[in-house]
């Protein structure tokens, strides 16, 4: 059994958790009492989960508790419903939502108003009230009776009465003054129990690997952000006898920019990485464009990139960007590293070149001379908070109408995320004006086989691809 120690709604509670595999909503509902959290879906999918947890540099942030390991909240500081109110006056973001109208049955609404209030303590959250802010604040939260508007609407008055507003209200809530930071160390480990460790370093986790036997790999897990996993752990009621978290350890958290090449530590989340990639000088359109529409804020400020290109998916957004940036990945193990060419690492459906010994450290590709020769469009039913039916990655690089180099990967068309070779050797040297769309439509045919499943129909995956692809190159053709 795992003790846990962390601060809650500004409390220091130190409790065991009764299971490793037990997720943050169930420990806050089942064991602290705390039922203001709901659960709906179980997957990530809905929101009525949502809690905030403030990270180390005291950022404060919307997760989903029903896909976090209780275990993986050592030493954090975590705000649920309960505790935004004080005592004499609601959260500012409550009483909108009263004002507007903006609650019916209400089993949604702790959610919304989580991921409203952690949305107005960004640091430049008296900036972001407008319509697109608030919708894309609650991309990740599902009403299913009170209709959006009003929801929006108190969301637009309230995330703009400023941070330090915001951030008092919250503090003000106790009798002790809350949000206080814990007097737990960052890096507390907590017990001796080793069904649920947090690695603190590379050594402890290749240690950690070096036993492992390909059987041993799902009792025996590595997780990062667990928004994969513990849809698992959820939904096909996966158990783990151990599970390794790497999420806290520094050198995996890092992104180093030297001698043109980036590399992104695996265990940097999709937040940092959009944080990065739109500011300069790395400001790229392609990846904001991946980010906006990956899950939701609360799936961002915890998934990783290494977790979603171990995970192996076929549907993962960050692979087909990645292999038409021509990228590598570092595999490491006690006392060995090897580069691998990212379109090496897949191997078929959700199975990779990883060894059970192994685990992927860091990622790296050049900067390509300029970001717009990179385009990355995505196609699924809805458009937040969705995985792709099919996506694509272009890198277009021509020297006036002369195509120079042309790296193409899609998401979604096959068993495993794949870059099309045959046609990027078809199109480097041709003029872009002269270039037959009917023979490329024809080319892709023949490559591609692509499935039907509840996505998409293999047909319609083919003709977006073909689509996706005629498109940009249209594009250049106009801008050359
Ligand atoms: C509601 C919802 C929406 C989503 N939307 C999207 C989307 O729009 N686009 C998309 O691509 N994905 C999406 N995902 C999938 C998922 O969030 C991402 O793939 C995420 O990046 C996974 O990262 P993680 O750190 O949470 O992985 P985890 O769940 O921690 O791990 C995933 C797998 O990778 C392994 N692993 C993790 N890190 C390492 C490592 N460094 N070395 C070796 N093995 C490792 C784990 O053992 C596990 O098998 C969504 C998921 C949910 C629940
Ligand atoms: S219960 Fe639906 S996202 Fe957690
Ligand atoms: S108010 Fe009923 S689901 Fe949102």
């Amino acid at each position: 059994m795992n003790s846990t120690r962390f601060n809650i709604n500004g409390s220091k509670v130190v409790a065991d958790i009764p299971d490793h595999n037990i997720s943050l909503l169930d420990f806050l509902r089942d064991t602290l009492n705390f039922k203001g959290t709901k659960q709906g879906c179980g997957s990530g999918d809905c929101g009525a989960c949502t809690v905030i947890v403030e990270d180390a540099h005291g950022k404060t942030l919307a997760v989903n508790a029903c896909i976090t390991p209780a275990a993986a909240m050592q030493g954090k500081n975590i705000i649920t419903i309960e505790g935004i109110a004080n005592q004499k006056t609601l959260h500012p973001v409550q009483q909108a939502l009263i004002d507007f109208h903006g609650s019916q049955c209400g089993f949604c609404t702790p959610g919304f108003v989580m991921a409203l209030t952690a949305h107005s303590l960004l640091p430049d959250a008296p900036k972001k009230n407008k319509r697109e802010d608030i919708i894309a604040a609650i991309s990740g939260n599902l009403c299913r009776c009170t209709g959006y508007w009003p929801i929006i609407k108190a969301g637009m008055a309230s995330c703009g009465v400023g941070e330090a507003a915001q951030l008092r209200h919250v503090r003000m809530w106790e009798p002790q003054g809350a949000l206080k930071k814990p007097h737990i160390p960052e890096n507390c480990s907590g017990s001796s129990d080793e069904s649920y460790q947090i690695a603190q370093n590379e050594t402890m986790v290749a240690q950690r690997l070096e036993q492992r036997s390909p059987s041993d790999c799902s009792r025996s897990t590595i997780i990062a952000g667990a928004t994969d996993e513990w849809v698992a752990v959820n939904q096909q009621l996966e158990q783990h006898e151990t599970i390794l978290d790497i999420s806290r350890i520094p050198s995996l958290r890092e992104i180093t920019a030297r001698d043109g090449t980036i590399e992104i530590g695996a265990c940097v989340t999709h937040s940092e990485l959009f944080a990065y990639f739109t500011e300069a000088p790395y400001q790229s359109s392609a990846i904001r464009e991946l980010l906006t529409r990956f899950g939701s804020p609360q799936i961002r400020n915890r998934g990783t990139i290494g977790g979603n290109i171990c995970g192996g998916s076929p549907i993962a957004d960050w692979s087909p960007l990645l292999l038409a940036l021509d990228a590598s990945v570092v595999l490491k193990s006690a006392g060995s590293s090897r580069l691998v060419h990212l379109s090496n690492f897949f191997l078929g459906y959700r199975q990779t070149s990883l060894r059970p010994d192994e685990y992927l450290a860091s990622v790296q590709f050049n900067v390509p001379q300029d970001w717009s020769q990179l385009s990355f469009e995505k196609i699924s039913k809805r458009y937040e908070d969705d995985i792709s039916s099919v996506c694509a990655a272009i890198f277009l690089a021509h020297d006036g109408d002369v195509v120079q180099e042309a790296r193409i990967a899609y998401g979604g068309i096959a068993p495993i995320p794949m870059r099309i070779s045959a046609l990027e050797a078809i199109l480097k040297g041709q003029p872009l004006s002269g270039i037959d769309h009917g023979k490329i439509k024809v080319e892709l045919d023949s490559i591609i086989n692509p499935i039907s499943d509840v996505r998409a129909s293999a047909n319609y995956r083919l003709q977006m691809a073909e689509t996706m692809l005629i498109d940009r190159l249209a594009l250049e053709q106009k801008t050359a």
